[in-house]
């Protein structure tokens, strides 16, 4: 498979902080599992600097920007805090996420459709300073249009839900919510707009979701992190990589 047609992974290194930040000292250093997911085949890293700072801090998204090769996506809410440190730490990609303080993780797409006032201002300024914007949504025809109509590069369409049903073994809800991500990129895709998806991928999810041409990057943290404890990240980053390239190949 050319480079160009292989589906890029993402490795989202959040999770490495999580467990430095339950001890308070340095180690494992989300720095270091960068440099190694890259090294074991990760084409680009994403890192989530959330407001209250319970993983990534300031500091890591410094040095990430300072040290990464590959692209940084960096994750965050659109707040003058982060736009100002994003604009500090020029990554590839800025990738918009809804945040509330009480959630355990990202649970739902941005609210494009009702908060393209508030959005705007923040793509136009990240754009300008030459980032790529792409918006985490959910696969609906509606954030998608609203996500072109504001000027995102792409949209990451949120796969938990899907996810979701698949881990709960509901076959009708995962099936419906297959083919509304599938529907979804194919919208995206025609809108102009690059295509990437994630939240909740594992090696089964991330496969069947390669068969669907449109997308061209998932970004894949958790399940890869929980791996890493039993065979290490880059036995878990190439299962991935595998898993996803025989998804591809299958539906060409
Ligand atoms: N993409 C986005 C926009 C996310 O917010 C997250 C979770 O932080 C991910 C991808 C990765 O999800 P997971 O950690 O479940 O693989």
């Amino acid at each position: 498979m050319s480079a160009r047609e292989r589906l890029r992974l993402g490795v989202n290194i959040d999770h490495v902080a999580t467990v430095r930040n339950a001890r308070g000292g340095a180690r494992p250093d989300p720095i270091r599992a960068a440099h190694l997911a890259i090294a074991a085949g990760a084409d680009g890293i994403t890192a989530h600097l959330r407001e209250d700072r319970r993983h990534i801090r300031d500091a890591d998204m410094a040095r990430l920007g300072a040290e990464l090769t590959k692209p940084l996506n960096f994750e965050m809410a659109a707040t003058q805090e982060m736009l100002a440190i994003a604009l500090r730490t020029k990554p590839h990609a800025c990738c918009l996420v809804p945040e509330k303080r009480e959630e355990r993780t990202t649970e739902g797409g941005l609210d494009v459709v009702g908060g393209q006032n508030h959005l705007k201002p923040f793509i136009a300024a990240l754009r300008e300073a030459g980032i790529r914007v792409s918006l985490f949504i959910e696969p609906d025809r509606a954030p998608i249009e609203a996500s072109r109509h504001l000027g995102a590069d792409i949209v990451e369409l949120h796969t938990g839900t899907w996810c979701h049903a698949v881990e709960a073994g509901d076959s009708a809800r995962a099936e419906a919510e297959f083919r509304r991500l599938a529907e979804g990129a194919r919208i995206a895709a025609e809108a102009g707009l690059e295509v990437h998806a994630g939240h909740g991928l594992d090696y089964e999810t991330a496969e069947r979701l390669a068969s669907v041409l449109e997308f061209v990057e998932f970004n894949i943290g958790h399940f890869l992190m929980g791996e890493a404890m039993f065979v290490g990240l880059p036995q878990a980053i190439a299962t991935m990589r595998q898993a996803m390239d025989r998804g591809r190949i299958a539906a060409r």
